[in-house]
């Protein structure tokens, strides 16, 4: 029997695939040697009878050795599993590189209702994020701070991915684990930060789950090298203000210049970067992360970050969002029980801020901002949020419309963080 039948016949029967045979399915998957209904046959055997920790390291293994290695073992990085509205790197990240922390990071464009910080830093006139790997090494080095677009790291993955994506097989806690670690691994920084969104926006939907998915992930990176942490957040509702890609970058710019942004945004930017510090074994965090953004050192890093990759950091300040603007108001007077993340990104999807299909093309300038929190008190009539652009309009406002949903009660606020994985 070939190699990947033994696979499908071991997994079927719920036994335990060796180091040796993980090894090479994946990589005669990758070389195009096992055909796509033999692979999505045994992701299917492994989505319903599970792989143990040691199937799952040795997975994620073979998959991070199938393409490009990177090494930044002084360096760190962050991983979020995806959201609405969430600008964490670009707020953290020139934090900790203003405090002496290199950032070297590969990151993803947006697909469906979520956020991809590749599409985000487009948005900015000039902004280059396909550098090659010599000019990568350069600008971590020089600058201390560089985002590049992930296209040669954990090749192996990137099929496996889209042949679950397509056979029903994507929520399977090892394959997930594997997935996101193989291509961390492949990035190289020694210190990182995994940020596991929680709640209707986000892959997880329970505080259970999220917790398994942080609890992996942190073993994982542990186990190949990576000093890591988790922490798990909310992501019922958006996170900050801003939904949209010029939009996300104007509210990131006024965290870093130390204006007021939403509550959650700014606990939750802050204590990433004290994470990312703490990792680094860097003393006394909270205060330094407080000074860079006081002082503006962080902001300063990113407008040098800016440059170095091409961008005009003059156009900064007058990034241009659409001119037609819609509010979305309140529906009755109460407090709001949920402003629902997930009705949020699909109204800034119609918009055109993200992509529906792979290869569409983002309008840059639209998006939604939402100025109501959960918990917030509000009035029948009050602006909840503004919608930018004039594309799908109605069907944009019909989604925006249904995010916001007013109770008689009081309601607790929720809150930003809602758990911590520590290694060990
Ligand atoms: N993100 C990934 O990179 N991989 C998965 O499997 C799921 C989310």
């Amino acid at each position: 029997m070939s190699v990947v039948l033994d696979a499908i016949e071991e997994k079927k029967w719920g036994r335990r695939l060796p180091d040796e045979r993980i090894r090479d399915v994946v990589e005669g998957y990758t070389a195009g040697d096992v055909p796509d209904y033999q692979m999505a046959a045994l992701l299917m055997a492994i989505f319903i009878r599970g792989m143990d920790y040691e199937e799952t390291l040795a997975m994620t293994r073979v998959m991070a050795d199938s393409g490009k290695r990177y090494s930044f073992p002084e360096c760190v990085d962050k991983h979020s599993t995806g959201g609405i509205g969430d600008k964490i790197s670009l707020t953290s990240l020139p934090v900790v590189a203003a405090c002496g922390a290199p950032v070297a990071k590969l990151s993803g464009r947006g697909l469906g209702h979520t956020g991809g910080t590749i599409d985000k830093l487009e948005a900015i006139p000039g902004f280059n994020v396909a550098l090659t790997s010599e000019a990568f090494e350069r600008q971590v080095s020089e600058v201390g701070f560089a985002i590049v677009e992930a296209s040669d790291a954990a090749p192996a993955d990137k099929g496996i991915y889209a042949l679950r994506d397509a056979t029903g097989t994507v929520d399977s806690l090892p394959l997930i684990g594997s997935s996101i670690v193989s291509k961390k691994v492949a990035t190289g920084a020694g210190h990182l930060i995994y940020d596991v969104k929680c709640g209707s926006g986000a892959f997880m939907k329970t505080p259970e789950a999220a917790r398994e998915l942080a609890d992996l992930l942190v073993r994982l990176s542990e186990s190949l090298g990576i000093r890591s942490s988790a922490v798990i957040t909310d992501m019922d509702q958006p996170l900050g203000s801003a939904i949209g890609n010029s939009l996300e970058i104007r509210e990131a710019l006024r965290f870093l210049k130390g204006e007021p942004v939403a509550r959650d945004l700014d606990l939750l930017a802050r204590e990433i970067s004290v994470e990312l510090l703490k990792l680094k074994e860097i003393t006394d965090p909270e205060r330094r992360v407080e000074e860079a953004i006081s002082s503006g050192a962080g902001y300063e890093k990113f407008r040098e970050f800016v440059r170095a990759q091409g961008g005009d950091d003059s156009a900064l300040e007058s990034l241009e969002v659409a001119s037609e603007v819609t509010e979305v108001r309140a529906p009755a007077s109460g407090y709001l029980k949920k402003v629902w993340a997930i009705e949020l990104g699909r109204a800034a999807l119609a918009l055109g801020a993200g992509r529906e299909k792979k290869d569409d093309a983002i309008d840059f300038a639209a998006g939604v901002e939402v100025d109501a929190k959960v918990g917030d008190r509000v009035e029948e009539g009050q602006a909840v949020a503004r919608v930018y652009g004039s594309r799908n309009l109605q069907r944009a406002l019909e989604f925006a419309g249904r995010a916001f949903e007013v109770v008689q009660e009081p309601v607790e606020p929720v809150p930003a963080i809602l758990g911590r994985v520590q290694a060990g």
